[in-house]
């Protein structure tokens, strides 16, 4: 069986997946996506994933291609003809195909969907679990409404290259105030030398990732002191943990940003908790 991807309609081929050139995700960016995980043949936070599609798709006043629970059918079912296990799913929602022009299609066209999925033989690799891995700070020169799952990520894309060359597996963003935002595709954190718990609010500077209020609920249940808001790169230099959230990372142990050690530089145990906690409730959850 080849590997399937859903594009408007259509089970297909992989290789054999196509959208039109005047696809406005392609000329413009203008559209939304979604990554969910599969662990062990069960959706990690499925639902919090298709609450945030729908506020994206809301937010930009695109229609949703399919209803929701048509969706996540058909999300199901390509996960069930690509055998996949452990992985990830990816859709992607654009307002639809329309000769070139920057105003919104009129009359409205049909909201364009992409799905294809991957399958991940491990999330993290043994050496990254047990040494942790490094971030560089860098500039955040993205657009305003952060928010938005939108495929308009050429800034994340230049900051995970830069990361990349710099032997770091992720970029945290820093605003102009010294703080730092967020990674390019997932949320910071750091544990302070008291323990505390401390993530920036999600406002229109941050995407609020579904990982990272699946771990603040854990966090919650866990009796862990939590602080919602910023940090500077300072603070988290000077932090006793540090980690990334994402659906692809879960909770990802940071112990070094730029050229500093964080903590004694080793994975920590809140973190390390709290990862525990993500796979544990994926694993008792519904899907
Ligand atoms: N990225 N912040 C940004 C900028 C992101 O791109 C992501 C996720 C997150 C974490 O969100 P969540 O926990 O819902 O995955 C935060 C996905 C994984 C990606 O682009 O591949």
């Amino acid at each position: 069986m080849p590997r399937l991807a859903y594009v408007n309609g259509r089970y297909l081929p992989h290789t054999e997946a196509r959208v039109h050139v005047e696809d406005r995700g392609y000329q413009l960016a203008d559209g939304v996506y979604e990554v969910v995980a599969i662990i062990d043949g069960r959706f990690a936070d499925l639902d919090g994933h298709m609450v945030r599609l729908g506020r994206s798709l809301g937010e930009l006043s695109i229609g949703w291609p399919v209803s929701r629970p048509v969706l996540e059918m058909i999300i199901r079912e390509l996960v069930r003809r690509n055998g996949v296990s452990n992985g990830l799913v990816y859709l992607q929602v654009t307002r639809g195909v329309a000769s070139r022009d920057f105003k919104f299609p009129e009359p409205k066209v049909k909201p364009a969907l992409v799905i294809t999925t991957r399958k991940v033989t491990r999330f993290a690799t043994p050496a990254q679990l047990e040494n942790g891995v490094g971030v560089l700070t860098i500039p955040d020169i993205r657009w305003l409404r952060r928010d938005i799952k939108t495929v308009g990520l050429l800034a994340q894309a230049l900051g995970k290259q830069k990361a990349a060359e710099a032997g770091c597996f992720e970029a945290w963003m820093v605003d102009a105030d010294g703080l730092v935002t967020e990674g390019c595709s997932s949320n910071a954190w750091i544990v302070t030398p008291a323990g505390v718990l401390v993530t920036r609010q999600p406002d229109h500077m941050i995407l609020n990732g579904i990982t990272r209020l699946s771990l603040l609920r854990l966090a919650g249940e866990l009796g862990l002191a939590i602080d919602i808001r910023p940090f500077t790169v300072a603070e988290a230099y000077g932090a006793k943990e540090a980690f990334v959230s994402s659906a692809t990372t879960f909770a990802l142990p940071v112990t070094r940003i730029d050229d500093r050690a964080i903590g004694d530089g080793t994975p920590g145990p809140i973190t390390l908790r709290l990862r525990a906690a993500y796979f544990s409730a994926v694993a008792g959850g519904a899907s």
